[in-house]
């Protein structure tokens, strides 16, 4: 992958609209419609997959070009292992081999990588390559990429919450210490801010299990676009979307 900001243009004049919105930090996509865009064409269904594969290319360059700080793409729901074993092992070996031979590219334009979600139900090489594509990665500033695998919202608040009963039962914290800001320490996404902006392709309109805690005031943008059409212009228009919304987060507009 290269980011060419020539193609996909730089939009560096967009970061404020004439509402003088702010560009949002983090854009989290739910990537759905693979098997949609295959079967219209008569096609088996990894070729969906395959070919979702090469939007998430243009997507990160999209990002890149748009000044996203923080990009999550949701590739695998906790809930996607009740596939059939076929479409599952198709899943995990396309996902193996796009981080084994994407990682040298991402590290080259410096994208940090970051796993959210239950990596331990993967095999173990990998789980391996998952680990090894964050460390390789793990200094780069220019877009964090965090990718979504084996992961679930209500999990990740379960697994959440024994850990802080865990801790509060050690006496490492107290119980009145339990507030939002230390409940999210403990979720997968921790250090990282909630999505500005959730987008899903493919005409659903539900979250699908997808960072239920994060996306409490987060702006969601459904595109009919399915995930392998997806191009660089459906993430500008997302954008531009986004910054006609008014973010109000329960307050009245222009009172802090
Ligand atoms: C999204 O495509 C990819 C994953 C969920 C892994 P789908 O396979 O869900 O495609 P549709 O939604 O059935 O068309
Ligand atoms: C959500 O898509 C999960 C991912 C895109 C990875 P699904 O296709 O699995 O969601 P549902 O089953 O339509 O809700
Ligand atoms: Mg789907």
């Amino acid at each position: 992958m290269t980011v060419s900001t020539a193609r996909c243009g730089a939009r560096p004049k967009q970061l404020f609209n004439h509402n003088t919105k702010i560009l949002p930090q983090h854009v989290a996509i739910i990537m759905d419609g693979n098997s949609r865009w295959a079967r219209a064409r008569g096609l088996p269904r990894i070729a969906g997959h395959k070919e979702g594969a090469q939007s998430v290319k243009r997507c990160i360059e999209a990002a890149i070009n748009n000044q996203t700080k923080w990009l999550t793409l949701y590739a695998f729901s906790s809930e996607n292992w009740r596939r059939t074993p076929q479409e599952v092992l198709d899943l995990t070996s396309l996902l193996s081999y796009y981080i084994k031979y994407e990682a040298r590219n991402l590290h080259k334009e410096g994208v940090c990588v970051r796993i959210i979600g239950e990596i331990c139900r993967f095999e173990p090489k990998l789980q391996k390559e998952l680990h090894r594509i964050q460390e390789l990665t793990k200094s780069n500033t220019r877009l964090v990429l965090i990718l979504a695998l084996s992961y679930g919202g209500r999990g990740e608040v379960i697994q959440a919450v024994k850990q802080i009963v865990q801790d509060v039962k050690k006496g490492a914290i107290s119980l009145d210490a339990v507030d939002e800001s230390l409940f999210s320490n403990y979720l997968f996404t921790h250090n990282i801010p909630d999505p500005d902006l959730i987008i899903r392709t493919s005409g659903e309109c539900r979250l699908s299990n997808f960072l239920l805690w994060q996306s409490a005031y987060s702006e969601l943008i459904f595109l009919e676009t399915l995930w392998p059409d997806f191009k660089a212009q459906d993430y500008n228009e997302a954008i531009d979307m986004y910054l006609q919304r008014e973010r109000r987060f329960g307050a009245r507009p222009g009172i802090k």
